[in-house]
């Protein structure tokens, strides 16, 4: 996968009206302050090209699930706020993202200003991908540049939709995500290792299987690893099982060994009586009795895990190894962010958990490429093809 999308090079800028769809979906504390503005600084380069070639960029973006309705504490004024701080501009926000007012107040915006609309997801027809809605954003802009990664995944009217309407381009940062995961799913050096965590195992069976034609380990840990360890008969007491997905799990190891590819389980948990962060905790040998729960992989899984991904020459990273939240479970989470860390080869890290626990140990510097994307890098590691994508340059 290489992107065969146009990009911003293949526009021209000069003087037009450019619709940026960009992914500011950013957490909020209590009192609507932004806890981490990742989403908002990784659109910046884009943004500055745009502007550098005389190009007059016009953000779209959504914050939350408001479904349709238009909801005071899901408005992107703080975003815009942020964004003018970031960019050392003036950000003009606006309290609609369609119709004459709006199309009037982009044609008014000061020289060298950036335009920013209000939460798409306030209309109704937005997550549908309606085609209406698509035309109506079409026409506040000359060009339309995706840069929204981590929307990528959904066919939504501001998403894929623009692009029937308009001449349109990958951004920068949506260039750089496309070109990470290329690397690492067409042309990985070896060894391939993949880490896989996270509470579900029925998020992550399709990245499994995508991934077994392709690594040369994968390393599983966090709640989906139980569903797992009882295909395998292991027993294992109260924790995390998804019983409809034993025949796949069943059928994940059965190719994995076909394949040839190691595909490792926990060996020890740290396990609690609990779901609490005081339960007391205790490691545990592979079966764990019954009522206890696996909440974090064990030492020596932690040890085994640290050394394949150290070996490793490319290793991506999707999903924690245990309930990372709480102090007492982390140790495997850290050990694994640790060892990537120390890795020689290209290093790749998507899912909002994992990227959490980078921040949290302090490793930007050290991994090579830190998604914005969840849903959207998980699509990309299960083979799939965004619509975000696919739509750009359909209509030139
Ligand atoms: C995300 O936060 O992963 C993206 O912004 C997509 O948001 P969504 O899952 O609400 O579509």
């Amino acid at each position: 996968m290489a992107l065969q999308a146009p990009t911003l090079a293949d526009l021209d800028l000069e003087g037009k009206r450019v619709l940026v769809r960009v992914d500011f979906n950013v957490p909020f504390d209590d009192q609507r302050h932004i806890t981490d503005d990742t989403r908002i600084r990784a659109a910046l380069p884009t943004l500055a090209a745009i502007r550098e070639r005389g190009g007059r960029p016009v953000c779209l973006c959504h914050l939350g699930r408001p479904k349709g309705q238009v909801k005071d504490e899901l408005r992107v004024d703080p975003i815009g706020a942020r964004l003018s701080e970031l960019a050392g501009c003036e950000v003009v926000k606006l309290d609609e993202s369609t119709g004459d007012a709006v199309r009037a107040a982009i044609e008014g915006a000061p020289e060298g200003a950036i335009v920013l609309l209000e939460n798409v997801r306030f209309h109704t027809g937005e997550t549908k991908g309606d085609d209406d809605l698509a035309r109506q954003y079409a026409e506040l802009g000359d060009v339309f540049v995706n840069d929204a990664f981590g929307a990528s995944h959904r066919d939504h009217a501001s998403v894929s939709g623009i692009a029937r309407h308009l001449p349109s381009a990958a951004g920068l940062l949506l260039h750089k995500e496309v070109d990470a995961f290329g690397r690492v799913l067409n042309d990985p050096a070896r060894p391939f290792v993949a880490i896989l965590g996270g509470a579900k195992v029925s998020d992550k069976l399709q990245v499994i299987d995508n991934l077994l034609d392709r690594v040369d380990a994968v390393l599983v840990g966090g709640g989906m690893a139980y569903t797992f360890l009882a295909a395998q008969g292991h027993s294992i007491g109260g924790s995390l099982f998804e019983e409809d997905q034993l025949e796949l799990c069943k059928a994940a190891l059965a190719k994995a060994a076909e394949r040839g590819v190691e595909l490792a389980l926990p060996e020890d948990h740290v396990i609690a009586e609990r779901f609490a962060a005081d339960a007391p905790a205790e490691v545990s040998a592979v079966d764990i009795r019954d009522a206890w729960l696996g909440l974090d992989i064990g030492p020596a899984t932690r040890e085994r895990f640290a050394a394949r991904i150290r070996a490793a020459r490319t290793v991506v990273w999707n999903g924690p190894m245990g309930v990372f939240e709480m102090p007492a479970f982390r140790a495997g989470t850290e050990a694994v962010g640790a060892a990537l860390g120390e890795a020689e080869g290209y290093t790749v890290v998507g899912g909002g958990d994992s990227v959490a626990a980078i921040h949290l140990l302090e490793l930007e510097e050290a991994v090579d490429h830190i998604s914005t994307g969840g849903g959207a890098s998980l699509e990309l590691l299960e083979g799939k093809d965004l619509p975000g994508i696919s739509a750009l340059g359909t209509r030139s």
